[in-house]
């Protein structure tokens, strides 16, 4: 079983993702909307709160836990990863790389909150790549709250979108990069609004294929 969690409903992406390439899997969700959103929060409180939701995925037999929140995978993966050597914990981190190679205008937008910002694995992949492209990082806490509301259409989400997408075309951007798992609810009206101008890279399929493959190598070394 591949146990899932974000600090809401967001990380649903990621799971719909898996749910779509293996369908037959057995698949846990935990939204910890008591405390989201994590954007803000200090790391240490999000390490707390993700080795709460660990803990219990792992006592409910989860062979594969997957951070599906950018949030938490920037505070906490590595102290999860140090807490359970014998689990493996997919993460996930803004898709800067992917972006970078397929943009022309060498301008890449990045929409993420603070939290995925300021953590060592976005501050190092970023870097990696600031020789090609100029990234511009633009933290959109607005669209977790519409997503958590379930207002993921209509004139309220489609001037939010309008007013983060069209400065970051306007400033020359020609991919997307949805930094955080609760913006691909937004992503049909984000395409809507960049026309074709703009690529809008959502990590969503790539993530779910690392976990079959995860998952594949954790059954066949229990099998052998
Ligand atoms: N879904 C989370 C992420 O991927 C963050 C939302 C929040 O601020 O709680 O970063």
């Amino acid at each position: 079983m591949v146990g899932f969690f974000d600090s809401g409903v967001g990380g649903r992406c990621v799971l719909d993702a898996f749910r779509r390439l293996c369908p037959d899997e057995p698949a846990v969700y935990v939204a910890d909307s008591e405390n989201c959103p994590y954007g803000n929060k200090p790391p240490e409180e999000i390490v707390r709160l993700s080795k709460r939701i660990a803990a219990d995925l792992i006592g409910r037999g989860c062979e594969v836990v997957v951070v599906a929140c950018n949030t938490a995978t920037a505070a906490a993966i590595d102290e999860l990863r140090n807490e359970w050597p014998e689990i493996p914990f997919v993460g996930m981190e803004p898709a800067v790389k992917p972006a970078a190679l397929g943009s022309k205008s060498g301008i890449v937008g990045v929409l993420a909150t603070r939290g995925t910002f300021n953590g060592r694995l976005y501050r190092e992949t970023s870097s990696r790549v600031s020789d090609t492209v100029r990234i511009i990082e633009c933290i959109a806490d607005e669209f977790v709250d519409l997503v958590e509301r379930g207002v993921v259409s209509g004139a309220e989400a489609e001037d939010a979108v309008r007013r983060r997408i069209e400065p970051l075309i306007a400033a020359g951007a020609d991919r997307i990069v949805l930094g955080c798992t609760h913006f691909p609810h937004l992503k049909h009206l984000m395409e809507n609004v960049a026309d074709g101008r703009a690529e809008i890279v959502d990590p969503s399929d790539a993530v779910a294929r690392r976990i079959a493959e995860v998952l594949k190598g954790v059954r066949s070394c229990a099998s052998r």
